[in-house]
């Protein structure tokens, strides 16, 4: 095998490598001579159609060896969504780069602006699956009442990020979205993970309502991400078919969070993110009494019960080895919801300082319950 043969061999093997999974892929074309071929890449994967009919991925490099064997001069360019690796051929060399595709002039010029804060994920990069969740429109804008939302998954996605910095992994991460919705963080954080920071993941999204999970699968389907999964139930009913590594909620309603961190803490993940929303479930049942002066006024004694019932998840983690660290992730002018917990696992941890937090409530905590049901069932 001559030099330039044996070099577009690895150059094809590692260009293979990134696009082995397909989701991002979306077609190859070739420039040989006169030639110039386009492969589209099948929306159901695994496999490019071209004019000569369909190349599967695996028989993809000697196909591309083939188009450019007697040209002197080629290019090949593998272009998924954003970027693009292209494999220049010279007679005795293959030059190989990766670039980050533009967004089509017609979405350019508009930047998301948002406060004094840089927006994470490019719009104009992720304008694809802007696109598709209906955050931004047909001509490119990020839609006004999206805005609020996208920023907040945007900062969701930035810090979940920052906390998986810190490992390396053997197996795709796997990720468990509670009470998804129709799923814009899950989408946009696969979105982060395999296109941009190539983390290879597979993320499940549940949610009790069937409607948001059909919409789901729907912009599913039009993204092409088939490392996705969703699935109509209750976050209590779920049982996966293997390691979860990270349990996300944002804004699961009321002890959907609890249930969301009793099944990350059975399941024994190492990363959970909870946003909690209205937490009423303690509200009754908390002991105000040394408090009873303040908590006469019905607004402290809400938002003495949501840090009550958020203190006490918290505590509920820590007693189980994880660190925890409690931020508000966007301003709470984007969402007075804006709490977020967030807690990886260390190992350790002592129950005491729980056990006597415990007492201010009447009742076991929704928290305990659920997971008692978990280690029963
Ligand atoms: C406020 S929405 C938030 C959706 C999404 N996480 C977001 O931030 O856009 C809460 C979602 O949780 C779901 N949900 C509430 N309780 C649930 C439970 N016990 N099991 C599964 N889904 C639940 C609801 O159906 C709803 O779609």
């Amino acid at each position: 095998m001559d030099k330039r043969a044996q070099k577009l061999d690895q150059a094809l093997q590692l260009a293979m490598l990134r696009v082995q999974d397909g989701a991002a892929l979306q077609r190859v074309e070739v420039e040989a001579g006169r030639r110039k071929l386009v492969l589209q890449a099948d929306p159901n994967g695994g496999a490019l159609c071209g004019e000569d009919g369909r190349v599967l991925l695996a028989g993809l490099p000697g196909y591309l060896k083939a188009q450019v064997a007697a040209e002197p001069r080629a290019l090949i360019r593998i272009v998924e969504r954003g970027t693009a690796v292209n494999l220049e051929l010279f007679p005795a060399d293959v030059k190989m780069s990766i670039s980050t595709l533009d967004a089509p002039a017609e979405f350019q010029h508009h930047p998301v602006a948002y406060g004094t804060r840089q927006q994470f994920i490019k719009a104009q990069e992720a304008m694809e699956l802007l696109q598709a969740l209906d955050i931004a429109s047909s001509d490119g804008k990020i839609r006004a009442d999206k805005r609020r939302k996208f920023f907040q998954v945007d900062r969701f996605v930035e810090l979940v990020d920052e906390m998986l910095a810190e490992q390396q992994r053997q197996r795709p991460l796997v990720i468990l979205d509670c009470g998804c919705g129709k799923s814009y963080l899950s989408f946009v954080l696969n979105y982060w993970l395999t296109e941009k920071r190539r983390i290879p993941c597979r993320i499940i999204g549940i949610d009790g309502n069937a409607e948001v999970i059909r919409t789901a699968r729907e912009i599913q389907r039009r993204l092409n991400y088939r490392n996705m999964e969703f699935i109509v139930g209750s976050i209590r009913s779920y049982r996966p078919s293997g390691p979860v590594d990270m349990v996300l909620s944002l804004h699961a309603c009321d002890t959907a969070t609890d249930e969301a961190l009793a099944l990350a803490l059975h399941l024994g993940c190492r990363y959970i993110i909870a946003v909690p929303c209205c937490q009423a479930a303690l509200r009754e049942r908390i002991d105000y009494r040394p408090w009873q002066a303040v908590a006469r006024h019905s607004i402290f004694r809400n938002r003495l019960a949501d840090v009550i019932t958020d203190g006490l998840r918290v505590a509920a983690l820590e007693a189980r080895g994880y660190k925890v660290s409690v931020v508000e992730y966007v301003s709470p002018l984007d969402t007075p919801k804006n709490i977020m917990l967030r807690a990886v696992h260390r190992g350790g941890g002592t129950r005491k300082d729980y056990q006597e937090l415990q007492k201010l409530v009447q009742g076991v905590l929704p928290l305990e319950e659920y997971l008692q049901a978990f280690a029963n069932r």
